[in-house]
């Protein structure tokens, strides 16, 4: 690996490790979109805390062993950068038609269309989960909390800034429009709407960050290790950077699920209620019931699985064959890497009944991303499982069946139970509640939705994080809050 472009630039007005200085023309075009990059921070990011003093990890490099520091910053004034993770020497395109070609540096002009979709679509993701999260601040469990809130948001508004320097880079006169157009739409607005679902939904409570954080987030390391395998060589370095600041994300969302596990778990055995199943005992201890944890991680991880597409998609086949967007792990994958000739097996609805296929493989692309996903997500259910078992307790939280409460592919016009036995509307209709969160769920949630503003304390529905950030003691202040 070529080790020369490690240290970030931070003199100007964008920190970059791709030498915008010499880049006159995309230098004055992202200088431009900053101001109103500013304005759409300050009216969609965290609200109430814009002035408080945050400690945050900011990319000063990026070398693997040691990228970031920590510090007390106001978000308004981070310094959000452009970087690239380190060039390979002479890397070739891993997959597709261009298999083994010298990867492009410039955009190829037939794949140009194909290539900004796929970079406005990852670039959308990202000021939309900020704009979720925006309420929670005022909530927050803790000041640890808290803090990774705003690390995520700082960061997701970092990605932003990779998506647009490609556009405005490589991409002309339509890459400043869609610039535009990212800092114009809107998480759940009626006209101008994010473009994907998941991110047009409300992130209500705690509860629902950390399973966005750790299921939805976990979507975007999915794309991002495919767009990382870019032979569009400039999206491969900045996905591949993307990455190491993504992992913290996911880490928030398993950490947290764990924590609130552990403290309903440690509240049930101190009360001696023996029926995890006995919601209201349970709820009466201030604390979330394991069931009403399944339904909100059944939502978020049904709503993300609609993020994969349908799983039969030609406009995945191409991106594949132009070698846009690979597979995860694609290049310790051992086949030809064309796929012209393979297939793979897809969960189809068939005659009424759920049937696997095989089905050729460059269109099943979607479905093999999301097989990779859904194995991906299962390390975090053991984790939780465990604690729960330690406990004492025989419950198991499970990840809901592919054709459960799905809006996209072939199992959106019918309904299934959380196991994936199909069932009529009026079932449905009458028994959905026992797999989603109801009315009634989320306002019990919300009453437990509280600030802790003392540093080290917590609030009581969450178990404290076993170690600080940055190895701070416990009670440590992340976040200087202005009265
Ligand atoms: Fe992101
Ligand atoms: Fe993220």
């Amino acid at each position: 690996m070529n080790v020369n472009v490690i240290n970030v630039d931070y003199n100007g007005l964008i920190p970059n490790n791709v030498d915008l200085n010499a880049d006159s023309r995309v230098k004055a075009a992202l200088e431009k979109w900053h101001p109103g990059y500013i304005n759409w921070w300050n009216d969609m990011g965290p609200e109430g805390f814009q002035q408080s003093l945050v400690y945050l990890r900011t990319a000063y490099s990026v070398d693997p062993r040691g990228w970031a520091k920590f510090d007390y910053v106001r978000m308004p004034d981070y310094r959000w950068g452009i970087l690239l993770a380190p060039a390979e020497e002479n890397r070739k395109i891993p997959f597709g038609q261009h298999y083994g070609e010298k990867a492009w540096q410039e955009v190829p002009g037939e794949y140009r269309a194909m290539l900004r979709r796929l970079v406005v679509i990852q670039g959308d993701t990202e000021p939309a989960s900020v704009e979720q999260q925006r309420h929670l601040g005022k909530t927050a469990p803790s000041l640890y909390d808290m803090r990774n809130l705003f690390q995520v948001n700082v960061e997701e508004g970092r990605h932003l800034w990779a998506m647009v320097y490609i556009l405005q880079k490589y991409f002309g006169a339509d890459g400043r429009e869609e610039a535009e157009e990212l800092l114009r739409r809107r998480s759940g607005s009626a006209d101008a709407p994010r473009m994907l679902g998941a991110f047009n939904e409300k992130t209500p409570d705690w509860l629902s960050f950390f399973m966005f954080t750790y299921f939805t987030d976990r979507d975007g390391k999915m794309q991002l290790h495919s767009l990382a395998q870019s032979g569009f060589d400039p999206l491969s370095r900045t996905c591949r950077f993307m990455l190491t600041e993504e992992a913290h994300h996911m880490f928030v969302g398993e950490t947290g699920i764990s924590r609130t596990v552990q403290r309903t778990c440690e509240a049930m055995k101190a009360a001696g209620i023996e029926d995890p199943n006995d919601v209201e005992r349970v709820r009466a201890l201030g604390v979330i019931d394991l069931p009403t944890i399944q339904k909100k991680l059944n939502l978020h991880y049904s709503l993300t699985l609609d993020l994969f597409g349908s799983e039969l998609s030609t406009n995945a086949a191409n991106a594949y064959n132009a070698g846009l967007k690979g597979r995860f792990h694609e290049t310790q994958i051992a086949d030809d890497h064309r796929l012209n000739n393979s297939t793979y097996p897809v969960l189809k609805l068939v005659d009424g009944k759920i049937r696997q296929v095989d089905e050729p493989a460059l269109p099943a692309l979607n479905m093999r991303l999301r097989d990779d996903y859904t194995e991906d997500c299962a390390k975090g259910l053991l984790r939780w499982n465990k604690i729960i078992a330690t406990a004492g307790y025989d419950f198991r939280l499970r990840l809901p069946h592919v054709a459960f409460h799905r809006q996209i592919g072939e199992f959106k016009d019918v309904h299934a139970t959380s196991a994936g036995e199909l069932i009529d509307d009026a079932t449905w209709r009458k028994r959905k509640n026992e797999w989603l969160p109801s009315q009634q769920d989320g306002d019990f949630i919300g009453t437990l939705m509280r600030t802790e503003f003392d540093p080290g304390k917590f609030a009581g529905w969450i178990a404290p994080p076993k170690v600080g950030i940055d190895n701070k003691p416990g009670d440590f202040e992340y976040v200087k809050i202005e009265t």
